[in-house]
């Protein structure tokens, strides 16, 4: 699709949007341009109403009844199963539960207890830092029985040998958004027997993602992202039907036990996804994530990926079009290699989002240079975009070089 030429083409665009009335499901702030929803997602009023519930009419009168009479205890596997079809999973193979660097820590723990003679573990240098940390500390736990082998992309393949049991790697890559080939990868993996596990935190919500089609056996995610659970909202984590008895936790708790009020003094595994369940579930995060996938409800993930691709594309056309300023395009600038994010580098970076901040514009800023926007379809318009870009425009101009601001603890 070509891009809109003027911001009366991005309006006409707006008009017959698909998700034009999704958009009224988000409390969006007049004047701002959130361009941040890979970070964390924009609020909905479905969210509000349900967390009040929660507290109010759950928490406040039922108290501890709530566990039984108002469905807390299942909501991990209930939610689960509501984000299964966003990721290509059958209901039963996603489960909610604590965050994604836990959920990580769970799954890498029990493919690693499964490794049989194995012992080596392959990612990306340059992965996002919770996955290399939790595999080192794996690591560092089975006193050398295991390593860690990081390498720079185009190495990964070649790295996965008859002692690799596990293979650790970010569908679509934090900083620059480029993508894997979920299905290729995946495919190399098992034909060196070992098992993979996917990192979905900026894919769901945003692509069309097919754990099944892939033939994946793990993978974990993020809900504030793309999925707009709130901030902090317990992520999820999938295993393949097949593989759920044969696997352990390694972080095994109490609610993941198979009758957990018994209070028994053995760890005995709930069948199926419920083992890797943590301690109790922090229900007022759940609540919200349950209001935000109401808005899911009817939700075609290839219009998501189209528009996304129209969005981004709709701001790289109009990047190429300024001249004289120092960005370069930090992601793959081919749509078919790129997630859902652009990340531009800039010398300026921090100070030049710090600038876009402060005229509405909220994206994000990675060290040492990187700026990134991402296009959440579901509440971003083209005119949105079409005006970041002008005001990008404006910034850059007002940029004075030999500004430097101390940065703030979240860039
Ligand atoms: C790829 C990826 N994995 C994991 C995380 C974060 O995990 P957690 O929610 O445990 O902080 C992020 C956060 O941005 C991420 O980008």
């Amino acid at each position: 699709m070509t891009p809109p030429a003027s911001l009366a083409d991005c309006e006409s665009l707006d008009r017959c949007d698909p998700f034009a009335e999704t958009r009224q499901q988000f409390r969006l702030k007049p004047g701002v341009i959130y361009l941040d929803g890979n970070s964390l997602g924009a609020l909905t009023h479905a969210s509000i109403a349900r967390t009040r519930a929660m507290i109010e009419d759950e928490w406040g009168r039922d108290l501890i009844r709530s566990w039984n009479v108002h469905g807390w205890f299942d909501l991990p596997l209930k939610l689960g199963a509501r984000i299964a079809p966003l990721i290509g999973a059958a209901r039963e193979e996603v489960l909610v539960a604590d965050s994604t660097s836990v959920n990580l820590f769970k799954l890498a723990s029990a493919a690693m207890m499964a490794r049989g003679k194995r012992h080596r573990i392959v990612t990306e240098l340059g992965n996002f830092p919770t996955d290399l940390y939790v595999l080192q500390g794996l690591a560092a736990l089975s006193s050398g029985a295991i390593e860690v082998v990081a390498v720079p992309r185009e190495h990964i393949v070649a790295s996965i040998d008859s002692a690799t049991f596990l293979v650790v790697l970010t569908h679509v890559h934090y900083k620059t958004a480029e993508l894997f080939d979920m299905v290729a990868v995946t495919r190399e993996a098992h034909a060196h027997g070992a098992r993979i596990l996917w990192d979905l935190s900026h894919s769901v919500g945003a692509l069309e993602t097919d754990l099944h089609a892939a033939g994946a056996d793990f993978a974990v995610g993020c809900t504030y992202k793309y999925l707009n659970g709130g901030p902090g909202s317990p992520a999820f984590l999938y295993v393949r039907g097949d593989l759920q008895d044969g696997h352990t936790p390694g972080l095994a708790a109490w609610m993941g036990h198979t009758a957990p009020f018994e209070f028994s003094d053995n760890f005995a595994p709930a069948a199926g996804m419920a083992r890797f369940r943590g301690g109790t579930p922090s229900m007022i995060s759940f609540a919200s994530l349950e209001g935000a996938l109401d808005v899911w409800e009817g939700v075609e993930l290839h219009e998501v990926r189209r528009k996304s691709e129209a969005l981004s594309e709709l701001f790289i056309a109009r990047l190429d079009a300024l001249t004289g300023c120092d960005l370069s395009l930090a992601s793959p600038r081919e749509i078919a290699r790129r997630g859902s994010h652009v990340a531009l580098r800039h010398p300026q970076g921090y100070e030049l989002m710090q600038a876009l901040i402060a005229r509405g514009v909220i994206g994000d800023f990675r060290a040492p240079d990187v700026v990134r926007f991402a296009f959440a379809p579901l509440y971003l318009r083209y005119v949105d975009v079409w005006q970041a870009v002008t005001i990008l425009s404006e910034v850059l101009d007002g940029l004075s070089r030999t500004e430097h601001l101390r940065r703030n603890a979240v860039t």
